[in-house]
């Protein structure tokens, strides 16, 4: 566009009605016409004499405009001899020759950025029968928590709104040290306890931490997806170990390479529910300290065992320092609370305080001191007490259920603790489109196979979370269930 014709073209498309001031439509029109080489490199613009009075506008504002696109790097101006547009094309030959245009592909993912997406397990459904692994958050004691975080609130310190120090909020590290240490044989001091915003963040700052990329961890076989695809997008080289009755069951193999670390489940395994025997136990804490090798031991549910107490942990037995565990509190209080921690060996508490300040710059300390009262006062021990009674009844009515609709045909398993069961299916029966057809029944579960590595070899099942489902709502949502069951069962 000649300078000449700039004017008009201006003046056509300059809205004196609008509600955009003149002077931001004069300075999006010159970008506009910069960026697509309408005005090149090098063309001279009017003065802004000459421009304001055939656009009838102020001469101060064009002078803004010029100035502002000239700070902005559009305009070469003040040179004395006028203003012209400034020579931004990108310099093809520090571009490089590219092999490919890759202009159009935005949406491109990464290598691991595909594999994650495609192989998600999240699920849009959160809430409701049988959602696997939910707490029934209406129980969640909203005043006694309200009333504790008023008085924080109140006159809050300033270092609680300020972010988090390494490791998170002193007192709560206190209180949780004493709590695991009586609730489940932990072995540790406050410093060793790293607050974190559940177990998805605790088991990728180990990672990030103690693993490079590439190096070879072992997860159960089958296992939770949401940990399986942390570790799987830092890069390491997951090896899925199949389980028996006694736990992850690492073959002779298997044993003679070891990995750099792995995760379990001991004390429910996740999430066909058997515990670690003993002797597994011993085996894999002398085959750690004997080949170097980090345990995760995830943690997530076993406050709530309902026949006997809850189990030791194997950081309780670990006498070389190799076990990580990680556990968290949205089982027990609710979900999107997002605090959990890890329960690291001395030597590593410093790195990883430091670490988890470094990459995520926590904060959160108002709800971390408010969970600090609510665990020293005595609220959180009665809580889980209370909770493991409901959960217990609701446990007990879906299991009844289940075998007076299908007494044999459908053995439960994985009932002993947490919030979810297990309802065996026969190997022949496609359980991921029996949950599918669920769904659309207005029943979520979840299939088994889908938690194995590969479907082809799964056992089948369902899982069907009951915590989150009133008592009095558990026959009559089986019963919708049940139907559909009947139908791949071929019971009707
Ligand atoms: C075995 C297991 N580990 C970890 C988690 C998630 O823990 P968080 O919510 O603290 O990240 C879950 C959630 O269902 C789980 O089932």
């Amino acid at each position: 566009m000649r300078t000449s014709l700039l004017s008009d073209w201006l003046a056509q498309r300059l809205d004196k009605t609008g509600t955009e001031p003149a002077y931001r439509q004069l300075q999006r029109l010159l970008r506009e016409a910069i960026l697509a080489h309408e005005l090149p490199a090098g063309r001279k613009l009017p003065s802004s004499r000459m421009l304001a009075t055939e656009l009838g506008i102020a001469r101060n504002t064009v002078i803004q405009v010029y100035e502002q696109l000239a700070v902005e790097g559009y305009l070469l101006a003040g040179t004395g001899s006028g203003t012209f547009v400034a020579d931004s094309t990108p310099d093809q030959q520090m571009l490089g020759n590219p092999a490919t245009d890759a202009s159009g592909e935005t949406g491109r993912l990464s290598q691991r950025g595909q594999r994650l997406v495609a192989s998600a397990g999240v699920s849009r459904r959160q809430w409701g029968a049988f959602v696997p692994g939910v707490a029934d958050v209406t129980r969640f004691p909203a005043a006694v928590w309200s009333r504790l975080q008023a008085r924080h609130m109140r006159n809050p310190q300033p270092e609680l709104l300020s972010y988090a120090p390494p490791g998170g909020y002193a007192p709560l590290r206190v209180a949780l040290a004493d709590y695991l240490r009586n609730a489940r044989s932990v072995r540790c001091e406050p410093e060793q306890i790293i607050i974190t915003t559940g177990i998805h963040q605790s088991v990728d700052l180990a990672v990030r931490l103690l693993c490079d990329p590439g190096d070879e961890v072992w997860t159960e076989d089958p296992c939770y997806w949401g940990v399986r695809s942390v570790m799987q997008a830092s890069g390491l080289a997951l090896k899925p170990i199949p389980v028996d009755q006694e736990g992850i069951c690492p073959s002779s193999e298997d044993l003679a390479q070891p990995p750099r670390m792995m995760l379990v489940t001991p004390s429910h395994q996740y999430p066909l529910g058997m515990v670690m025997s003993l002797a597994r136990r011993r085996m894999l804490l002398e085959f750690a300290r004997q080949r170097d090798c980090w345990i995760i031991e995830d943690d997530y549910d076993s406050e709530f065992r309902y026949a006997n107490r809850p189990l030791m942990s194997l950081q309780g037995m670990d006498d070389a320092n190799r076990v990580i565990y990680v556990g968290s509190f949205g089982k027990i209080l609710y979900p999107g609370l997002r605090i959990g921690y890890l329960v690291v060996p001395p030597a590593l508490a410093e790195p990883f305080a430091v670490a988890l300040a470094e990459l995520y710059r926590e904060g959160q300390l108002l709800q971390q001191a408010v969970l600090a009262d609510f665990i020293a006062e005595g609220h959180f021990g009665a809580h889980i007490r209370r909770m493991r009674n409901v959960y217990g009844t609701r446990r007990e009515a879906l299991m009844h259920e289940i075998s007076r609709r299908f007494g044999e045909d459908v053995p439960v398993r994985g009932d002993e603790a947490g919030l979810h069961l297990v309802a065996s299916l026969p190997d022949h029966l496609d359980d991921r489109q029996l949950a599918h057809d669920a769904l659309a029944a207005g029943i979520a579960t979840r299939p088994l196979s889908g938690y194995y590595s590969h479907a082809d070899q799964a056992t089948r099942g369902l899982l069907l979370g009951y915590a989150c489902v009133q008592d009095e709502d558990i026959a009559r949502h089986f019963s919708t269930l049940a139907r559909v069951m009947e139908d791949h069962l071929q019971l009707r």
